[in-house]
Order: C-alpha cells, then sequence, then structure tokens
C-alpha cells in the first residue's frame, strides 16, 4: 500500500492543494477535503460515487474554526458541544456562507463535530475545517480500517492517515435542534438517553427506521440512500429467547447456499457449524457489535456468502444506533422465530 502513514506535515499539505485525505476519527474514518475548496469537495462525490443530494459533515478542531462554518449557535446547541465534543455527535447548524453549497447539497444548515482522535485534531489544526463522509464507496459499509478501504479509494485519495481499527465503528449521532426539541436525525454513540440529560425534549426522526422513497424531502438525506449493504441477501433475526433460537438455526441453513450467522458471542458459541455455514461473532456487549459489524459485513462479500442472518437487537441506548444500520443492511428484511 503507497501513501499509508502518520506523517500528519503531508496529509494537512495535500488538503491545503485540494486534495483528498482519508483520515481516522473516533467512530469511522473520513474522506475528506478542505471544507472551503469546492472543486476538492466535488471530488469526494466522485470518489465515493455519492449522490449530490447527500451533504457531508464539516469536521473543526476548537471552536474557533466553528465561526467560519456556522452562523449562530443556540444554548442547547452548545450545552451539546460542551457536552460531548471532541466526541461522535454532528450537529446542523445554520450554514455560514463562507462554506459552499455543494458540501450541504444546497441546503441552509450545516453539520458540524469536532472528532475525538488525536491524528484527526492535528489534521484539521494544521489544514483548517475538512468537509468528510465516511471512507467508503456509497452503499458499501463504512470504513474501520485502512485495509478494508484502500482499493476501493486509492485511484481518489492523495494520502491515507494510519490509526488503526477505529474504536467506536460506527458512525456519529446526528443531531438538529429545533425549537427547544433536540431531533436525532442519525442515532450513534451519544444516545439518547445521553441527551436527555441536555434537554428533556429529544425524539427520534421518524426516517431512522422507516423506508424512505428516493423522491421524499427528509430531514436527513442519508437516511433515504441505499447503505452499508453487503452483496450477500441478509436477514434480519427477531428472537424470542436464546433456545428457541438455537432450536430453528437448521431451518435456516439450506443446501445449495453458503449461509451466515452473525451474533453476539452468548450464540454464536453454541452454534454447531455445518459445512455450508459460516457464523461471525459480534463480540460480547453492543460496544464490541459497533466496533465490528462494519469489518463482518464486508467480510460476508470476501467470503461470498449467500445469505447472512442477523440477530436484532433492543431499540435502547447504543441499540438504537446498531439497529438503524442493520434495518439498512437488511433492507427491511425481518423474521420474527417463535416457539412453535
Ligand atoms: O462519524 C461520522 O459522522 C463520520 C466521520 C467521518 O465523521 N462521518 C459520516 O459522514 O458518517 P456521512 O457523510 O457518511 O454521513 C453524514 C450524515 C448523512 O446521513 C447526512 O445526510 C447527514 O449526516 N447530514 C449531513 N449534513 C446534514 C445537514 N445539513 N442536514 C441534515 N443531515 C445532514
Ligand atoms: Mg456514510
Amino acid at each position: 500500500m503507497k501513501n499509508v502513514g502518520q506523517d500528519i506535515d503531508i496529509a494537512s499539505k495535500e488538503i491545503k492543494e485540494g486534495k483528498l485525505v482519508v483520515f481516522p476519527t473516533e467512530t469511522v474514518y473520513g474522506i475528506g477535503a478542505s471544507a472551503f475548496n469546492s472543486e476538492a469537495v466535488e471530488n469526494i462525490f466522485k470518489a465515493k460515487n455519492r449522490p449530490a443530494d447527500n451533504p457531508l459533515i464539516v469536521h473543526i478542531s476548537n471552536m474557533e474554526m466553528l465561526k467560519d462554518v456556522a452562523e449562530s449557535v443556540n444554548d442547547i446547541e452548545r450545552k451539546i458541544m460542551e457536552k460531548f465534543w471532541p466526541g461522535p455527535i454532528s450537529i446542523v447548524l445554520k450554514k455560514n456562507k463562507k462554506v459552499p453549497d455543494v458540501v450541504t447539497a444546497n441546503l441552509d444548515t450545516v453539520s458540524v463535530r469536532m472528532p475525538d482522535n488525536s491524528l484527526a485534531l492535528n489534521l484539521i489544526e494544521k489544514a483548517g475545517p475538512i468537509a468528510a463522509p465516511s471512507a467508503n464507496v456509497s452503499g458499501k459499509p463504512s470504513g474501520t480500517n485502512i485495509d478494508d478501504i484502500y482499493s476501493e479509494l486509492s485511484p481518489h485519495v492523495s494520502y491515507f492517515i494510519d490509526g488503526g481499527n477505529s474504536n467506536i465503528g460506527i458512525e456519529s449521532t446526528v443531531v438538529k435542534v429545533d425549537g427547544g426539541k433536540v431531533i436525532i436525525l442519525r442515532p450513534g454513540y451519544v444516545t439518547m438517553e445521553d441527551l436527555k440529560s441536555i434537554c428533556k425534549n429529544v425524539e427520534i426522526d421518524k426516517n431512522c427506521f422507516n423506508k424512505v422513497d428516493e423522491n421524499e424531502k427528509v430531514l436527513s438525506p442519508g437516511m433515504k440512500h441505499k447503505h452499508y449493504a453487503p452483496n450477500a441477501k441478509c436477514v434480519l433475526l427477531k428472537y424470542e429467547d436464546e433456545g428457541t433460537l438455537l432450536k430453528n438455526i437448521d431451518n435456516l441453513v439450506a443446501k445449495d447456499k453458503k449461509v451466515a450467522f452473525m451474533f453476539l458471542d452468548c450464540v454464536a458459541s453454541k452454534l454447531k457449524i455445518k459445512s455450508n455455514m459460516v457464523v461471525f461473532n459480534l463480540g460480547k456487549n453492543l460496544e464490541d457489535v459497533a466496533r465490528n459489524i462494519f469489518k463482518m459485513l464486508r467480510e460476508i462479500d470476501v467470503q461470498n456468502i449467500d445469505i447472512c442472518y442477523i440477530q436484532s437487537f433492543e431499540k435502547k441506548g447504543l441499540g438504537l444506533g446498531i439497529m438503524n444500520r442493520l434495518i439498512r443492511v437488511c433492507d427491511y428484511n425481518i423474521i420474527d422465530i417463535k416457539e412453535k
């Protein structure tokens, strides 16, 4: 792999010259360009084959930078920043005119976050605000390490900053403050429960779990596009209890198909593996699931899986963000396993 390292001087020089740099954040990797260079930002859309109506997040490294990016900040927004930045939450704010329209897909708002990763913060400190979506071709799982994304992005990227595996593994929570209310546009590591410590009135945008038509006008355009999907057919498995699930696994294994199961360790470690069956162990808790899920979804394609059954999770805490990703991975296919 060429042009991979931890040289922030090289990376910031590339950004200043209008090139693209892949960099680590605590959530997932980003593919970034100077937020004020519209031509460079257009190249991000080309590199990802990203729909032009899906706006990018602008990453900053200090509060001074915020002034060049956003017009104003209200009390609740400031409290969210004070509590969670640097960290995995993006806040949709009124955009400063200095930010080119291509960054925000012509919206008059801009989503901003300060990532909690020293390589990212050093880069932004040197290069200025960076517009960056997740580092992956659109529709593919977000990149959580350089190996997974190098070949799909390297034709377009001048330098990759290698920060190892992403700590969190799923993308930031995206919120918008409307009146005295916080609306979660995309659930993530900062949970609804966390946000309620700042503002009593927190709600989740209905489109986080509904299928949205391509032509529909929505609060968060990212929710309507095909997302995170491997080539294999994926199905979400709901089940009442472990015993019932284990009894029914055999019925899901098909002779002429390569079938995968993706479960928490408590179930995965109990599955009896057959010849045309692969088991992915998501780990012991929701943090592990977040950290492993995108890498494992990519692995499904590497292993030419035909069908993958993924366990569902309770939609609370970090489970809400995980389920928002999984429902899209599975294109709303759900099987409910019940005791017969
Ligand atoms: O953790 C993350 O957020 C990562 C890292 C790299 O920071 N970035 C990321 O970016 O996931 P991306 O582009 O894959 O997702 C950004 C999401 C999309 O769903 C987009 O529609 C939404 O944020 N978004 C961005 N700007 C917005 C705006 N002005 N209004 C509403 N939604 C916005
Ligand atoms: Mg993305």
